[in-house]
């Protein structure tokens, strides 16, 4: 049962990422590119977005056949990167207007066009893998892509288990994701709502998945991947994770951010994570407070190392 890290815009970047690598997830995705920002050599993109180690994959958006081709090529062969996931499933207004992520459910052949284009034109060693959402306005079309992802040469497809309407409310279905893994031979890989090594446990075994991908679970807790292995190969959960971890872990954060960033200060990402690890600590409200009023690594380091000593 392979465990992915979803593409999370904001969230899953190059220091966040480097921190996951220690629980080793089989595979970890950029947050999502923009192949337009990609084609106007926007710096935040090449120099941030796209700041990646081997083996990691990247994810990229649009909408235009060529251009989805040009940045796949682009990412593959200049960047060495063996896997280009195309996003099928963001359900953001700003996104949805311009026809990309999820609004391309509404044209299934495009989706079909964009992914065999790409299949031609990349190497045969690198992986191809379609992301998307179980349907849009109102549709479901869930077997749809699954037997589009197969016959376009996916390598998998990852499955949302809510349609672009629901966003991020009610709860993924789980049903519809089942019935895509019996409807196609190629991988399937789970999303939605996994936030516990049981979720993970209960969801794969109901639906027969080859392998989950985790997204809002694993905020301000990669400890999930390691539970979520313990959970399968062991049967119980082993890792628990007390206070002193989750302030140990924000201070390795914030130190491994210094380190990747010794030009530029990203204390608006730093903090949104920081918050994270504190969650229902004894005191987390006050130290969150305490949190959004620092501007510099070393006085977060500080604060959070003060806390520790309070535990
Ligand atoms: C903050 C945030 C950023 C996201 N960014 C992306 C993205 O860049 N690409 C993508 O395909 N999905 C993105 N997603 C969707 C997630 O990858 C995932 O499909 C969704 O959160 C459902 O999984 P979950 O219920 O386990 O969180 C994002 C979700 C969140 C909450």
């Amino acid at each position: 049962m392979k465990i992915y890290i979803a593409p999370l815009a904001g969230v899953t970047d190059y220091t966040f990422r480097g921190l996951l690598d220690e629980y080793k997830p089989d595979l970890m995705f950029t947050e999502m590119v923009s192949i337009n920002a990609l084609e106007m050599e926007n710096e935040k993109t090449l120099n941030q977005i796209l700041r990646i180690r081997d083996g990691e994959a990247v994810q990229i958006f649009g909408k235009d056949i060529d251009k989805m081709v040009h940045s796949a090529k682009y990412i593959t062969e200049k960047l060495g990167v063996k896997h280009i996931d195309v996003n099928a499933g963001c359900p953001v207004n700003k996104i949805i207007r311009n026809g990309y992520g999820a609004a391309l459910l509404e044209e299934p052949d495009h989706i079909k066009r964009i992914l065999c284009e790409i299949r031609e034109n990349i190497a045969d060693d690198v992986d191809l893998s379609l992301k998307t959402r179980v349907g849009y306005k109102g549709l479901k079309q869930h077997k749809l892509v699954g037997k589009i992802a197969q016959e376009s040469g996916c390598k998998h497809i990852t499955i949302h288990g809510r349609t672009r309407e629901q966003m991020y409310s009610g709860k993924a279905d789980w049903e519809l994701i089942k019935e895509v893994k019996e409807s196609i031979d190629i991988e399937v890989i789970g999303n939605g709502d996994i936030f516990t090594a049981e979720d993970a446990y209960e969801k794969v075994k109901y639906s027969g998945v080859d392998g989950i991908m985790l997204a809002r679970g694993i905020c301000g807790n990669p400890w999930l991947v390691q539970q979520i292995r313990e959970k399968f190969e062991l049967g119980e959960v082993k890792t628990e994770v007390t206070s002193e971890d989750r302030l140990n872990m924000a201070i390795k954060h914030t130190l491994q951010a210094k380190l990747d960033n010794p030009n530029k200060v990203f204390l608006f990402e730093l903090r949104k994570h920081l918050c994270w690890y504190l969650k229902g600590m004894r005191n987390g409200a006050a130290l969150k407070s305490a949190i959004n009023l620092i501007d510099s690594y070393d006085e977060l380091v500080k604060l959070l190392e003060r806390a520790k000593e309070n535990l």
